[in-house]
């Protein structure tokens, strides 16, 4: 398994941002062993290129035209071979977008064909697993497509099976352009949660994979107290009311809140009425160690009953949380 996943990588290029949004702010850095992607990007991460207006109607302090012509004909005559070739530039940009938006369909296309209700859950929280060994203070980690190294790991057992999912999507995204895992991965979670039936959540194209394994023991413990999940994702530039909508996603699975192939925020209703503290059958056995410990925090249990009580609520924080997760640590093809 480990081989042929491996052998599938192709998202690695000559250069990289480390943030989606703000690319063109960060250094560039140009790996030695690394391959450049051809998938464009959905979103550009350029800042918008203006024009300033100093250069088509600027007056002088009298009001009139005529007092900065001369020095507005010297500037446009320097000026003039680098506004065409900015110009073309421009359209360049615009080419991209289209081709990155159709890029962006196909792979949603082909996710969608793959991820069905019943194993949403399993691709879900693959997505969790290969992002969420990020740790900001040396930056490493994230979602780099590293979880195809990690199978072996005990806390990634059963994740062979959505990989396998997701590599066949792409497999046939791959005979027509090039993806990595982890915007496979990426575009997989958020497919995930609104086939059955959560927010559509629009993920940034355009992540590199890594060419080895994540640092072990990054994923937090299912046997954390919420002191210390807070702490865990704290670490990984997660607040709070972040931790608390993210792990909503448990109302996916198998794990007891409510429909097991229907996002909705039946996780926060049934951890209120805590359903484990019973004796009766099987409510004893509803939730983690880790979602039980969320109730008995003031912090969390705030949010828990904000999301109990409002669904949109929960599905526009767990929107949000969710591009947060899946652009954590990732590093970006230029351009
Ligand atoms: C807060 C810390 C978290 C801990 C300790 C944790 C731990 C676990 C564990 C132990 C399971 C059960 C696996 C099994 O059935 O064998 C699980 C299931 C799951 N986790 Fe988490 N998780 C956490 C957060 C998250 C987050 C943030 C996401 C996604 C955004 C997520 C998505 C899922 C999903 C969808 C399942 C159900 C998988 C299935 O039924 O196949 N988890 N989690």
């Amino acid at each position: 398994m480990r081989s042929s996943t491996a052998s599938s990588l192709c998202g690695c290029s000559t250069a990289y941002y480390s943030s989606p949004l703000l690319a063109p702010k960060f250094k560039f850095k140009f790996p030695a062993k690394s391959q450049r992607p051809s998938l464009s990007t959905v979103e550009f991460r350029a800042n918008p290129l203006t024009i300033s207006s100093s250069l088509v109607n600027h007056r002088g302090k009298d009001g009139s035209c005529n007092s900065n012509r001369r020095r507005r004909g010297l500037l446009l005559t320097a000026t003039l071979p680098f506004l065409l070739p900015l110009h073309e530039f421009v359209q360049d940009l615009g080419a991209k977008a289209e081709s990155g938006m159709s890029d962006y369909l196909l792979m949603k296309e082909e996710v969608t064909k793959v991820v069905s209700k019943g194993k949403a859950a399993s691709v879900l929280r693959l997505a969790f697993h290969d992002a969420g060994t990020f740790e900001m203070d040396d930056n490493s980690g994230g979602m780099n497509g590293s979880i195809v190294y990690e199978l072996e790991r005990p806390e990634n057992a059963g994740l062979k099976k959505p990989l396998k999912i997701l590599e066949k999507a792409k497999g046939d995204v791959n005979a027509i352009r090039p993806v990595s895992w982890a915007d496979m991965i990426a575009l997989g979670g958020a497919v995930a949660v609104s086939v059955c039936g959560g927010p559509n959540i629009p993920v940034p194209m355009g992540r590199l994979d890594s060419m080895e394994p994540d640092p072990e023991g990054k994923l937090p413990q299912e046997t954390l107290d919420a002191s210390g999940l807070k702490q865990c994702f704290q670490r990984k530039g997660f607040s709070a009311q972040e931790l608390v909508a993210l792990s909503g996603a448990h109302t996916l699975g198998t794990k007891g809140f409510g429909n097991p192939i229907v996002f909705d925020n039946s996780y926060y209703k049934i951890l209120l009425e805590k359903p484990w503290q019973s004796s009766a059958g099987m409510s004893s056995m509803i939730g983690l160690p880790s979602d039980r410990a969320l109730v008995e925090d003031d912090e969390c249990l705030r949010w828990i009953k904000m999301y109990a009580d409002n669904q949109n609520m929960f599905f526009e924080d767990f929107k949000n949380a969710y591009v947060k997760l899946v652009n954590s640590g990732a590093r970006w093809r230029s351009l």
